[in-house]
């Protein structure tokens, strides 16, 4: 990112005057446990070096106004008492529900010029919109209780569930905690373990000995809104629902152990909603099982449990779709990989593959091609490492 170029299209936008500052928030890769954030149980994202960036400059009129680097048509201002306005428009809505929370939650806001630039490919699974709406947050927070004359209340959790409470009811996705949280706590060097229904996390050490994460971009895109998410939640809670009857002080599927699951199983008679449960009790137990490997040190059961886990949402949940499938089948052949699979939503989006360093561009080189040659489509890959989650940019 070259802030002598953001600080010039910030100065072209909104006029000169004082520079703004920088914050930041990262994307993530969810290493294993999906479609397990909104069900209670354990995911194990890593924040990445590609990021959100906002420059940022308060003003005395109450007024916030946006621009994005990359949509040089789109300039949207809106005063700090109209925010519900933006409710579930197609670009504002993230940065503004952010802010309309803030505000209801009785943070001081002030009004502010912000331009947003982003290294993250947008809509492909690697949740550009939650670093968009925890950059925005962390902005509004620091500008805000400067002209408060106030210290800013970063408290990262509950600024990370207070994005999430936006994209729910500001946006219209129903969507769980894991992407904000990782993007607003991740560490250089380090995964997340964090428990979803309590908000505890570990930072665990991703040290890889040999191996590298590559991320592999389908290059087709997903809209979550217009996906199956929301349908998956509401089949999880029915599942739930049924099951009930021989637990009833349970509320989430990942409050059952896969023995527990079991016993109980017969309650659900539709196999539809009966695969989609078994996916997620048994994703939620393949979560722990994957951090014990990665402090034993045995990368091999690591890979093992992330094919596992891109099985069972292709087989059992149904949100793989032929350009996931494609892409891990063919990660899967190259000599040396140890596990492949999606990662985030599904539908579309971005797979991550457990690689030797020394085959990381014959990976990309040949899943590539032949990638390729099945679908028709250009996919991208990165090689990013997990790096810091949200914060001002002060260098
Ligand atoms: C999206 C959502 C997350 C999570 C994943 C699936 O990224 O935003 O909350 O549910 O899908 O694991």
């Amino acid at each position: 990112m070259d802030k002598k170029y953001l600080r010039e299209k910030f100065a072209q936008v909104f006029g000169e005057g004082p520079a703004p500052r920088f914050f930041c928030a990262p994307a993530r890769v969810n290493l294993i446990g999906e479609h397990i954030d909104y069900n209670g149980g354990d995911v194990f994202p890593a924040a990445l070096d590609l990021v959100t960036v906002v420059a940022a400059r308060p003003r005395e009129d109450g007024l916030v106004r946006l621009a994005a680097d990359d949509l040089p048509g789109i300039f949207v201002a809106c005063p700090l008492s109209k925010l519900h306005f933006f409710k579930g428009t197609a670009w504002g809505s993230y940065q503004l529900g952010v802010a309309s929370e803030l505000q209801k939650a009785g943070y001081p806001l002030c009004g502010c010029d912000l331009y947003f630039w982003s290294d993250i490919p947008f809509g492909s699974g690697l949740s550009s919109s939650a670093s968009i709406q925890v950059a925005t947050a962390v902005a509004l927070v620091t500008l805000g209780a400067e002209s408060a004359h106030t210290a800013p209340n970063l408290d990262l959790t509950s600024l990370a569930v207070l994005c999430q409470r936006s994209e729910n009811q500001f946006v219209g996705v129903n969507c769980g905690i894991m992407d904000q949280f990782a993007s607003a706590h991740g560490k250089r060097g380090h995964a997340i373990l964090l428990n979803c229904k309590t908000l505890d996390y570990e930072l665990v050490p991703l040290a890889m000995e040999g191996y590298a994460l590559v991320i592999g971009n389908t290059c087709k895109k997903r809209g979550l809104g217009d996906s199956k998410y929301n349908e998956r939640r509401a089949e999880c809670d029915e599942a739930m629902r049924l099951l009930k009857d021989a637990y009833p002080e349970r509320t989430l599927l990942c409050e059952l152990s896969l023995r527990e699951f079991e016993a109980a199983a017969h309650l659900i008679k539709d196999a539809v909603l009966y695969r989609r449960a078994l996916h997620v009790v048994s994703e939620n137990e393949r979560v722990r099982a994957s951090v014990a490997a990665l402090r034993a040190g045995d990368l091999k059961a690591f890979g093992a449990l992330m094919n596992q886990s891109h099985d069972s949402l292709r087989d059992l949940y149904e949100v793989t779709g032929f350009e996931l499938d494609s892409m891990v089948d063919e990660a899967r052949k190259i000599d040396g990989v140890l596990g492949a699979r999606m990662t985030g939503a599904g539908f579309g989006g971005c797979t991550v593959s457990l690689v030797p360093c020394g085959k990381v561009e014959l990976f990309m080189e040949q899943v590539g091609e032949r990638y390729y040659e099945k679908t028709g489509i250009m996919p991208a890959f990165y090689v990013t490492l997990p790096d810091d989650g949200a914060r001002e940019l002060t260098d």
